[in-house]
């Protein structure tokens, strides 16, 4: 416990200069985001939907890796914080002369960069970012490693429709193993109280998934009475190495949410996905636009999310600089 009686682990505060991933958070850093997140959003609601925060500075976004939702989210939240933004883009880019990935960072950041937004194929670049820039870095997907944004969207979402996570039985469904979003949303709900259960053929489990505060399940069937929040991943085609399962069509009939397992399910189950989806696979059609379904208020909440990563990122970085917004 601080001398200041607040538990640093819980209390809603924010002093990081990067965000990697939410292994590193404590429940009162998780907090600390959502809660601005629902600031921005009150003030999205109110009309008040442009905000000089970020003035001056700029944002880069460097994405090594195709990206619909991540990159235009980040982009977003960053021009409604009122930073400049550039936007960069392996494919076309002067990779393919030969400049190393860590000199396309650092030319990026001497355009006066303040936070750089990365995603890329191999975990830990963030990680190495951090230690060649001044900038700040947001994860914005690396590897199979973590997926802060996205998870806090998930997570976002849920406790504005549920309150709490306190208590709520969530299940991932499907590629654990190769899920960078799964390693994400387990480490954040636990924090946060929530029973995380992850669901999906042995194939798609890693081993020993459980000493991360988890509990395995084969069957979709068996957990949907007790699920309250059903979070169905993607199947990762391009980082699978081999065949984790006979095909597609045994993969939807053993695991995919349809309008049958919607009714044995909880009245009121949220279904989300983090996108993209693939209809016929994860989910039928009728549950990805059925009353059940959030995705799409995921994605709205993303842009709040982000601009809140992007708006605490800043003020830490105005602390730290003694005032000055850079
Ligand atoms: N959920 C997600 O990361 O989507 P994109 O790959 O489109 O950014």
């Amino acid at each position: 416990m601080a001398a200041t009686g607040q538990d640093p682990a819980t209390s809603a505060v924010w002093t990081r200069k990067h965000l990697i991933g939410l292994q590193d958070l404590t429940a009162g850093e998780i907090t600390a985001i959502l809660d601005q997140t629902a600031e921005f959003k009150r003030m999205g609601e109110a009309g008040e939907t442009r905000i000089g925060a970020l003035a001056g500075t700029v944002v880069a976004n460097l994405f090594f890796e195709p990206s619909t939702r991540t990159r235009a989210s980040f982009s977003l939240a960053a021009k409604r914080l009122s930073a400049d933004t550039v936007d960069f883009s392996s494919s076309g880019s002067s990779l393919s002369k030969g400049e190393t990935f860590l000199d396309t960072a650092r030319n990026i950041e001497a355009m006066g960069v303040s936070q750089v937004v990365v995603r890329h194929s191999s975990s830990g670049t963030p990680q190495l970012l951090t230690r060649h820039l001044k900038a700040s870095v947001v994860n914005a997907g690396d590897g199979m490693h973590e997926h802060p944004t996205q998870a806090l969207l998930d997570i976002f979402t849920i406790r504005e429709n549920r309150g709490s996570l306190e208590g709520l039985t969530v299940t991932l469904v499907g590629d654990i193993l190769h899920s960078r979003v799964a390693r994400s949303n387990i480490w954040g709900l636990t924090k946060l109280g929530a029973r995380v259960i992850v669901c999906g053929p042995s194939t798609l489990i890693p081993p020993h998934i459980e000493k991360l505060g988890v509990e395995v399940s084969h069957s979709l069937d068996e957990v949907l009475a007790e699920t309250d929040c059903i979070n169905l991943l993607r199947i990762q085609f391009e980082r699978q190495r081999s065949a984790y399962f006979p095909s597609i069509e045994e993969y939807a009939h053993f695991f995919g949410m349809n309008g049958d397992r919607i009714r044995k399910a909880k009245k009121d189950v949220l279904i989300l996905a983090p996108g993209p989806i693939n209809r016929g696979v994860e989910l039928t059609p009728d549950v990805a636009d059925g009353p059940h379904s959030v995705i799409l208020d995921q994605v709205t909440n993303g842009v709040l999310v982000r601009m809140a990563v992007l708006y605490l990122i800043q003020q830490r970085r105005q602390e730290l600089n003694g005032g000055t917004n850079q």
